[in-house]
């Protein structure tokens, strides 16, 4: 049966429907999200696209991993309903002509040093939403702006989805699980959780007063007096909703410690939310 028939016969019966949108390579991460939809919605979907306009960077695409048998084994056992494959030809029949321009929230940090890439994220989980029609679409809080961007378009564009947004999966030394993390090298991967190491410390250092630029200068230097392969990007405090640097630490607001940095040729991000939500 056709994907939209099926999906529309759901609707019609009035059951929710969950959608978690991924590149594929699936880890223990996208599994937490995928059982969060199981346990409250009646259908689960996963859409697994390799999104060829989000990347700024043609090797990176090229070289993002890609695991399908793995992944459909690890869907039949987790009990999802569906799976969204398509190839290049179904999700962009004509090249886009459509630019998605998210201003402020944007065009710092990740949009700083990835230019054009939530014009490509917004452009296909705008097709995700369009194909899939759930009720409620699940992201990973390690893409905190991302989050921010895709609920700034599901409000002004007016999908009116729940997004829900999951906490970060880590492995036991900190390092935050990502499908990038599959490409590191054996010694990036045992380098990789100074950037979780870090922002506890910082978190520790703004707790207990430290001005918020001295601990950004701190941490700073701690990443990189680690190895001349790591190239750190960005170490920023922030307000976790609009992604814009906080002036003062106030357990009022809701403020979160950002990173991104290579290693060799693998670029990570990851964050920290300063006060437990
Ligand atoms: O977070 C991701 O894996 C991607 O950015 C997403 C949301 C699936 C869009 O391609």
């Amino acid at each position: 049966m056709p994907l939209k028939s099926f999906l529309s016969i759901k609707r019609k019966a009035n059951l929710k429907i969950g959608l978690i949108p991924t590149m594929g390579a699936l880890h223990e991460g996208h599994l937490i999200l995928i059982r969060n939809s199981l346990s409250i919605c009646d259908v689960t979907v996963v859409s697994i696209f390799v999104n060829p306009t989000q990347f700024n960077n043609a090797e990176d695409f090229k070289k993002y991993p890609k695991t399908l048998s793995e992944d459909i084994e690890l869907l039949e056992n987790e009990g999802v309903d569906l799976l969204f494959n398509p190839d290049n030809s179904e999700m962009y029949q004509q090249p886009s002509q459509l630019n998605f321009q998210f201003e402020r929230i944007g065009s710092i940090l990740e949009g700083k040093f990835r230019p054009g890439h939530f014009s490509g994220v917004g452009l296909v989980v705008s097709k995700l939403f369009n194909i899939i029609r759930p009720h409620v679409a699940f992201f990973g809080q390690k893409d905190l702006q991302q989050v921010a961007v895709i609920k700034k378009l599901n409000e002004e564009l007016l999908f009116g989805l729940e997004i829900q947004t999951i906490a970060t999966v880590r492995e036991a030394n900190g390092l935050a699980l990502s499908s990038r993390n599959k490409r590191l090298s054996k010694s990036h991967k045992a380098l990789a959780p100074i950037l979780y190491k870090t922002m506890q410390e910082a978190k520790t250092k703004l707790l207990s007063g430290e001005s918020i630029e001295k601990t950004i200068s701190s941490s700073k230097k701690s990443i990189l007096s680690q190895g001349s392969s790591i190239k750190l990007e960005y170490f920023e405090i922030v307000d976790s909703n609009e992604l814009t640097p906080v002036k003062e630490i106030s357990e009022h607001k809701e403020i979160s410690i950002c990173v991104a940095a290579h290693f060799g040729e693998v670029r990570l991000i990851d964050n920290l939310f300063l006060f437990s939500r």
